[in-house]
């Protein structure tokens, strides 16, 4: 395989959920094998809900901490604060110029957000694809490991990408792809009915990397489920389907096997369905729990990746920063 300039981020607005797993992490642990890796928590990004100066750090380091929990290695990655690397924000400045409000205002996640924080549709918001654009263009990244709902995103970076490239006559950016090894871009549902796990989607909707067990047990056996199928192989309602896509995630084959028999011959009991799903998502998540806990205590070793990882960071984005403003026609 081609080795490939890979970059991608998670939101420091909560601890990480099976969504962000599936959907992110887990594709940047297995990439930085085998590409040049840079990974940041995207704490400018968590301006947009106006954290306090108090929380703004110490969610960050939580998710850097759950970043190498998951195996996410500083000698093969780089891994960084994105607001240690001030140059990201020289690019969106560049590439807010040419970023147009019609394409602005007709983003999905924008519309969502108006629709879900009317009192606050903040400039940053508007832009915040520009913004994640700029993340990724600033290491002329070619891999972008997100899931599916950052699909658009992606579609934007190229969009902005492209034009700057045609606007200065030049090739400065590649194009960008979303990436996920060889399937389609993930989508992990929530507990309560909802297509998406999320941490806005409502409380006991999302299983977290650090949930306690016993916090696990009790989310699942609330989930959503309904009185059962009345006929053999009759189509899963969502909710159901939701949780078999769960169990996909952290079950055996024959496990899952074994309940999609009980359901297509009219025998399923959800209620061992989802002892058996909370049971095997306490395992998946068990090695998590300990290595976060332990992680977590060594504020020295932490600072050192960060610091690690913003001096390598800097030196890829002061390299494009240079060709782009030489580009523009700025004074070298
Ligand atoms: P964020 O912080 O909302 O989510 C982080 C990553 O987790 C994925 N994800 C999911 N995947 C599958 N199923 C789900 N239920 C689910 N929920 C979340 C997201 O697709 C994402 O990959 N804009 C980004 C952060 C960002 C970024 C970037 C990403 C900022 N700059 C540059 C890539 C490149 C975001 O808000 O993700």
């Amino acid at each position: 395989m081609k080795r490939e300039i890979v970059c991608s981020g998670i939101r420091p607005t909560g601890n990480l959920h099976l969504g962000n797993y599936f959907g992110a992490l887990r594709n940047f642990v297995k990439m930085q094998d085998e590409h040049d890796c840079y990974f940041f928590v995207a704490d400018y990004h968590s301006l947009t809900t106006h954290p306090t100066p108090g929380d703004l750090y110490s969610n960050a380091r939580q998710i850097l901490v759950q970043y190498l929990a998951a195996g996410l290695d500083p000698e093969k990655s780089t891994i960084y604060l994105q607001s240690d690397l001030p140059e990201t924000i020289e690019l969106y400045l560049f590439l807010n110029m040419n970023a147009y409000l019609g394409e602005l205002e007709r983003v999905t996640s924008f519309k969502d957000k108006v629709r879900q924080q009317p009192n606050n549709v903040n400039a940053g918001l508007l832009t915040y694809p520009t913004l994640m654009a700029a993340d990724i263009l600033i290491h002329k990244a070619t891999r972008v490991p997100v899931g599916k709902d950052q699909e658009q995103h992606l579609e934007m970076t190229r969009t902005f990408a492209q034009r700057f490239n045609s606007m200065y006559q030049s090739e400065v950016f590649p194009l960008p792809q979303a990436f996920n090894y060889g399937h389609e871009l993930v989508k992990i549902p929530g507990l309560n009915g909802s297509g998406k796990m999320g941490k806005s989607e409502g409380e006991g909707n999302a299983i977290f990397l650090n949930d306690e067990p016993s916090v696990i047990r009790k989310k699942i056996m609330k989930a959503k489920t309904d009185s059962g199928p009345t006929e053999p192989n009759q189509p899963k309602p969502v909710e159901i389907d939701n949780l078999f896509t769960l169990m996909r995630v952290v079950s055996t084959d024959e496990t899952v096997r074994h309940f999609e028999e009980l359901y297509n011959s009219c025998q399923i009991r959800y209620g061992d369905m989802k002892k058996q799903l909370a049971e095997d998502m306490v395992a998946f998540t068990e090695p998590f729990r300990q290595r976060i806990a332990e992680l977590s205590a060594d504020e020295e070793a932490l600072r050192r990746i960060m610091d690690r990882g913003k001096e390598r960071a800097h030196e890829s984005a002061r390299r494009t920063i240079d060709e782009v403003r030489h580009v523009i026609g700025y004074r070298n």
